[in-house]
């Protein structure tokens, strides 16, 4: 037997397991769009943020994969106590969420009595249960324009979001300076030679991104978004994607006819425009969660409380 055939037969075999498993379970698999192509193949539902924010709230299944980072499986739990929640790798974190410690961002709060503490959803439950409203790159501006024009703004923990939602709402805020390995470390060099080699090609990019690439954008938003964007502007066929690559298998099955090409970063000897935290989830992570019901999240009743109330504040903006 060829070593493709095997490699073809164990895949087969894995995948038949997930789907036994996740039927007995009474599971739902959630996976956001930075995982690779194989896991969002599997997933019950792929999304941004926001989208899957809302399905884990939603759904009425026993258990909840989530294909994702820890602080989504986090919120699922906050959003849905009474489901078990599951992960493929506890130790997927997000460099966003381990640049603010709650007891620091609480203390950066006590300092501004006044203050409305915004937190971008990239972040530990602890802060959350210290914000007043919570946004994600979907809902943000929105978010940010509902806080009283005389109110102070404090926005953590994504510096590079914040400066962009500044400039798109006019208002000023108080920035905690955390940012993202992935999109803080895309080239704006390989960018312009980008531009250059593909003259009719439309910059996008998640606002996650640092100002000297935002500001070749033709179009700046959620993943789902840019995927929107990407998929169905008349004005172009071909675009330079500045966020996490994950993104480009669902862009290329939606317009298999357009051109997507990722933007790399400044060392080429990485593939540092991975999420080194979201390619951690792995086909036989997923078979083990699902089979041994852990790793699990579980939280404290009362912090899930404190966290829940900014979560809903954002929820009922719609
Ligand atoms: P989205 O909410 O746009 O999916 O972003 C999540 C994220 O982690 C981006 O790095
Ligand atoms: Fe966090 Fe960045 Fe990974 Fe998104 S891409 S999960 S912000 S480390």
């Amino acid at each position: 037997m060829s070593n493709a055939t095997v490699a073809t037969q164990g895949f087969t075999d894995i995948m038949d397991e997930i789907e036994a498993l996740r039927r007995d379970r009474k599971a739902v698999i959630l996976a956001h769009y930075y995982q690779d192509p194989d896991v969002q193949d599997l997933a019950d539902y792929i999304g941004d943020s926001l989208q899957l924010a809302r399905a884990a709230r939603d759904t009425d299944a026993e258990v909840i994969l989530f294909c994702g980072v820890h602080f989504m499986a986090e919120t699922a739990k906050i959003l849905n106590p009474g489901r078990i929640v599951i992960v493929p790798d506890m130790a997927a974190g997000c460099s966003l969420a381990d640049a603010a410690p709650a007891a620091r961002v609480a203390a950066w709060k006590a300092k501004h009595p006044g203050a409305a503490l915004v937190s971008y959803i990239n972040c530990s439950a602890g802060v959350k249960a210290a914000s007043d409203i919570i946004c994600t790159s979907s809902n943000a501006v929105r978010v940010i324009e509902s806080i009283p024009a005389d109110q102070p703004i404090l926005f953590c923990p994504d510096k590079n979001l914040g400066r962009y939602l500044m400039k798109q709402t006019g208002r000023d805020m108080e920035l905690w300076p955390g940012s993202c390995i992935v999109h803080e470390t895309f080239s704006e060099q390989k960018l312009v030679q980008l531009k250059v080699r593909y003259p009719a090609a439309k910059v996008i990019c998640h606002p996650e991104c640092e100002p000297n690439i935002l500001q070749h954008a033709d179009h700046i938003g959620s993943t789902s978004s840019l995927l929107s964007y990407a998929t169905t502007t008349p004005d172009a066929d071909t675009f330079i994607v500045g966020t996490e690559p994950g993104i480009l298998h669902q862009m290329q099955l939606a317009a298999p006819s357009r051109t997507f090409l990722p933007l790399p970063g400044m060392d080429e000897t990485c593939a540092c425009n991975e999420c080194p935290h979201m390619r951690r989830n792995t086909l036989e992570k997923i078979r083990d969660a699902l089979r041994d019901l852990s790793p699990r999240i579980e939280m404290d009743e009362g912090l899930r409380l404190s966290a829940l109330a900014p979560m809903e504040r954002m929820m009922a903006l719609g």
